[in-house]
């Protein structure tokens, strides 16, 4: 789907949460949502909020699961997913802190593996996720299933692109300072979420929408996997569908 602009495509996709959200409420269910960083959901969860505080909605039944996390890296950092979930989300609605759940960056590397495999079986015990809302890197990636990742892959610490830690280098005030590394929910992972929504806005994206979207399923780009997944959207604002 192609909107004119990002505002109004956010806009649209936090009105299809609240809605799941208000469904699973009548329901008296939880609702999973599986949560992305980076600048393309940020005016996602501004809706939200505003929802929050000017129409009443409630996220006492939402329970969350964020794709992934640099390694290592402290909660209190600011340029790491757990302060950036609290700054544009958490902190500005009512979830219990007990249904947020976001990769640890600081877990020692001998637990890590456990760690991961935990991390997958919590997002089982749920019953998987709802509701997956992804951004795209310029590598292809999602959550941080760099290329080469697996179709069936599962949470696990992977090592990043030299492009993607570049393109987190100003935020690190340098490339030297981005970690090498990160924890992420694999392919598999997403893939069994009943929904899944990409966003991708601006020129820059326009090659790797174009590649995702009209290129082979490949571990290459493994965005690419989507295409296998039936109940998914992309959902694109003009600049970064121009390549289509
Ligand atoms: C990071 C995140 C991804 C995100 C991507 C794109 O690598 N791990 O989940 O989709 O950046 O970021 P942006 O939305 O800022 O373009």
């Amino acid at each position: 789907v192609i909107f004119k602009s990002s505002d109004y495509a956010s806009v649209i996709i936090a009105q299809e949460i609240a809605g799941l959200i208000k469904e699973k409420q009548d329901k008296q269910e939880f609702c999973v949502l599986g949560l992305a960083t980076g600048s393309s959901p940020i005016k996602v969860y501004e809706e939200l909020v505003r929802m929050h505080k000017e129409e009443g909605l409630s996220f006492a039944n939402v329970v969350t699961f964020n794709l992934d996390e640099y390694y290592p890296m402290d909660k209190n950092n600011v340029q790491s997913y757990h302060y950036f979930m609290n700054q544009h989300l958490f902190d500005h609605i009512d979830i219990l802190p007990e249904n947020i759940h976001i990769p640890n960056g600081t877990i020692p590397q001998d637990n890590l593996h456990q760690y991961c495999i935990d991390y997958e079986l919590k997002i089982n015990s749920f019953g998987g996720l709802d509701f997956q809302l992804l951004g795209i890197g310029r590598t292809g990636h999602i959550g941080f299933n760099e290329p080469g990742s697996h179709y069936n892959s599962v949470t696990r610490s992977i090592s990043l692109d030299h492009l993607t830690r570049s393109d987190a280098a100003p935020a690190f005030f340098g490339i030297d300072n981005v970690p090498k590394r990160a924890i992420t929910m694999g392919i598999g992972t997403i893939k069994k979420a009943n929904r899944i929504v990409i966003m991708a806005w601006g020129h820059k994206k326009a090659e790797i929408v174009k590649q995702t979207i009209e290129g082979p399923v490949s571990p290459n780009i493994p965005a690419t996997y989507l295409q296998h997944h039936s109940n998914t959207t992309f959902v694109l604002d003009q600049e970064a569908s121009e390549e289509l």
